[in-house]
């Protein structure tokens, strides 16, 4: 017993000097539930135009404003700040002491493409209110204000174009390009918008407004599910990224003569189908062509018209995602599917029009965003790896105005953009607990910082 006193003594010291070792400035006791950030985000998956588990919710559909809503009031009950901007981006703030200049932003998106499930770009908001909420709840008072995002339409699906909330808080979308970016009804962004209750008078005033002042961000950091399998696979909890890929988007149409399936002969027929299916296994030999497992290249929609089983299709639109780390690779492999795409169109005697929807430079993460997560997750003993993010995500464009990084949990089986993408509430809260540390040691603690240790 005698023998046990002296040890009891150094711990009960050590255990006093803790707070004020390593993890001084920065909450280390977070209060986040896994499985409530999973529960609110199975209650947005319900704001669906599919039955659960799949999740359709397209950009300022009747469902996309129902997720709006509820985000807008789990800010709220989080005690942020709310505001939002010309293109309908929302924005959570914890406010800082004002000694610090710019900034920390996290965030992500809650629009989903057709059939997806409930924890794409989903995480990053509903997670980073959570982080939000815990650093307030810990006492943290940020020199910098900590401000979460919901971007306005990070997938493609409705106006063919990414990352449209990021890219114009980057100041990176033109007016034109935005206003040629029609909707299957003909719909442009700016009605849209403005029937939402967004928009300006213009495209052009619109983008203006929503462009973030120079040195108004100081940095930005994004917490999303892998999407890969890399993380599962090795047993690893938290993915600290380094880079995100290199997207490209092309769309072709090929216009044929089209005819009746029965009376139209053979050796008569441009068929405009055959030419996209012909187009479709060009891509994937162009993507394996280099030998490179980075780069990845898929034809993913392909539109017929008339649609019909009786007719020659006389019209085919394929819409080509290509992406890469290497980005003269990829340009290289784009060049190639373009021109496979002439001599197919040449030798079936079929129409060509194409489109470089987008062509995207690859992002770098920041140093300093590294090294705040990497101690985030050391600080939370999570053993963690350092990887590329293969998908594109907001924090492509906000890269290209402030430093940033990218947090990534494990989802199950690498899975996603599928109804069954699926990560647990144990790795939901460390990504989420990981988050708030960056955010801390990004923003700052304000005033006495040992005030803010739990
Ligand atoms: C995002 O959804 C992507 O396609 O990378
Ligand atoms: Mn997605
Ligand atoms: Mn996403």
């Amino acid at each position: 017993m005698r023998l046990h006193e002296p040890f009891i003594r150094w711990t009960g010291a050590l255990l006093l000097l803790c707070p004020y070792i390593g993890a001084f400035q920065y909450p280390s006791k977070l209060d986040v539930s896994g499985s409530l950030v999973v529960e609110q985000l199975l209650k947005l998956a319900t704001f669906s135009d599919v039955p659960n588990p799949a999740v359709t919710r397209i950009v300022f559909t009747p469902n996309d404003m129902k997720a709006r809503a509820y985000v807008k009031d789990l800010m709220q009950l989080a005690g942020l700040t709310l505001r939002e901007d010309a293109v309908g981006n929302i924005f959570g703030l914890l406010a800082g002491d004002g000694s610090a200049e710019g900034l920390v932003q996290t965030g992500s998106h809650t629009d989903a493409i057709p059939l997806a499930g409930a924890y794409d770009g989903t995480l990053g908001v509903i997670g980073g209110i959570a982080a939000l909420r815990a650093l307030s709840a810990a006492g943290f008072r940020p020199r910098r204000g900590i401000e979460v995002i919901m971007f306005t339409s990070e997938e493609p699906t409705r106006f063919s174009l990414s990352c449209l909330g990021s890219r114009a808080m980057a100041g990176v979308l033109s007016a034109e390009t935005l206003a040629r970016r029609l909707d299957e009804n003909g719909t442009d962004f700016l009605t849209a918008a403005t029937a939402a209750g967004y928009g300006r008078g213009s495209t052009q005033a619109m983008l203006d407004a929503a462009r973030v002042k120079p040195g108004s961000v100081s940095s930005f950091v994004e917490l999303h599910i892998e999407q890969g399998p890399e993380l599962e696979a090795n047993g690893t909890s938290l993915g600290i990224v380094t880079a995100i890929a290199a997207p490209a988007a092309l769309r072709v149409r090929f216009s044929g003569d089209g005819g009746h399936a029965g009376a139209q002969l053979m050796p008569r027929r441009n068929d405009a189908g055959l030419a996209a299916a012909e187009l479709a296994l060009a891509v994937e030999a162009a993507a394996l062509g280099t030998g490179a497992p980075d780069t990845v290249a898929t034809a993913g929609r392909v539109d017929l018209a008339p649609n019909t089983v009786n007719s020659v299709p006389r019209e085919a639109a394929v819409e080509i995602d290509l992406r890469d780390v290497d980005e003269s690779r990829r340009d290289a492999v784009l060049a190639q599917i373009l021109a496979a795409a002439e001599e197919i169109a040449a030798r079936r005697r079929v129409r060509l029009q194409t489109e470089v929807a987008n062509r995207d430079a690859p992002a770098t993460c920041a140093a300093e965003v590294v090294a705040a997560a990497t101690a985030a997750a050391e600080q939370l003993g999570a053993s963690h790896a350092r990887l590329v993010s293969r998908a594109y995500h907001d924090a492509l464009f906000m890269a290209q105005i402030a430093p940033t990084g990218m947090i990534f949990i494990p989802c199950r089986g690498g899975w996603s953009h599928r109804p069954d993408e699926f990560a647990s509430p144990a790795h939901v809260e460390l990504g989420v607990k990981a988050l708030a540390l960056t955010l801390a040691r990004l923003a700052g603690a304000a005033g006495n910082p040992g005030k803010a240790e739990l």
